[in-house]
């Protein structure tokens, strides 16, 4: 696995967006989509806006990108602030020339009952469409990536799982309190994300520093999601200092 680290995150969201520019635009010129896969947080703010920026100011173009993002909570309606349909769309799509179309989030509004075909159809959708050619990823203090808890294995695919509770915390500063995280969501599983071309893992600070460790240098293991990319033959973690400080 590559580890790249960097003076501050903003150097590295610069050095992953400039790649996957690069992918965009190299595909553009075979007239053939870019399948990213997109991960929300505070983590990957700092390379939506670089993409942003080359959109404005270099002409960078997604008219051909299509994109499957990790995970959307169960319970929360498109227009909810804390929706990943409206993290996406405030943070990235609103900004650039994506064709609504192109854009694929699980839904967070479906009854029990519907989840299952909707997972199914997700995880299809992407071999539709060959596989991801690069999956953007954060990592929670867990070890997940996407929504997968401890407990994911490699053989995980889209579907419903329950939050983790160390997970709902995290979050709920941003729902105004942890009885309002949902306790659900839709997550693509750990073999849809080792399915694509390339995984990047961004991470940035020292309270990340510990599960970085794990996920770099630990045991591969379901008790830690992000240690199956250490089998991925094109997975690359890009560090800022602070969460890099801990590995050997
Ligand atoms: C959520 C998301 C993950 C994300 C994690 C870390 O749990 N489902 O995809 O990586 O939060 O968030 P942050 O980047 O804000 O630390």
């Amino acid at each position: 696995m590559q580890v790249n680290v960097f003076d501050t995150p903003q150097a590295a969201a610069k050095s992953l967006a400039a790649e996957v520019a690069e992918l965009i635009r190299s595909r553009a010129a075979q007239g053939r989509p870019a399948v990213l896969g997109l991960a929300t947080g505070a983590t990957p703010l700092p390379f939506y806006a670089e993409l942003i920026r080359m959109h404005r100011e270099e002409g960078l173009s997604f008219a051909h990108v299509v994109t499957f993002n990790l995970d959307e909570y169960c319970g929360l309606p498109r227009e909810h602030r804390e929706s990943y349909w409206y993290f996406m769309h405030h943070n990235l799509f609103d900004h650039i020339d994506i064709k609504p179309e192109n854009v694929n989030l699980p839904s967070g509004t479906l009854n029990a009952d519907e989840i299952p075909a909707h997972c199914a159809a997700y995880e299809q959708k992407i071999k539709d469409h060959g596989c991801i050619d690069i999956q953007i990823l954060g990592i929670g203090r867990t070890g997940h990536i996407g929504f997968n808890e401890p407990g994911s294995d490699d053989t995980t695919i889209t579907r419903q799982v329950h939050l983790d509770d160390l997970t709902r915390s995290d979050a709920a500063p941003a729902f105004g309190g942890k009885d309002n995280v949902p306790a659900s969501a839709i997550t693509m599983g750990v073999a849809t994300i080792m399915g694509a071309r390339r995984v990047a893992l961004m991470a940035w600070g020292a309270k990340k520093a510990p599960i970085v460790k794990k996920a770099v240098e630990g045991p591969v293991t379901a008790d830690v999601a992000a240690s199956y990319l250490q089998k991925h033959p094109n997975a690359a973690f890009y560090l800022d200092k602070a969460a890099a400080a801990e590995l050997a």
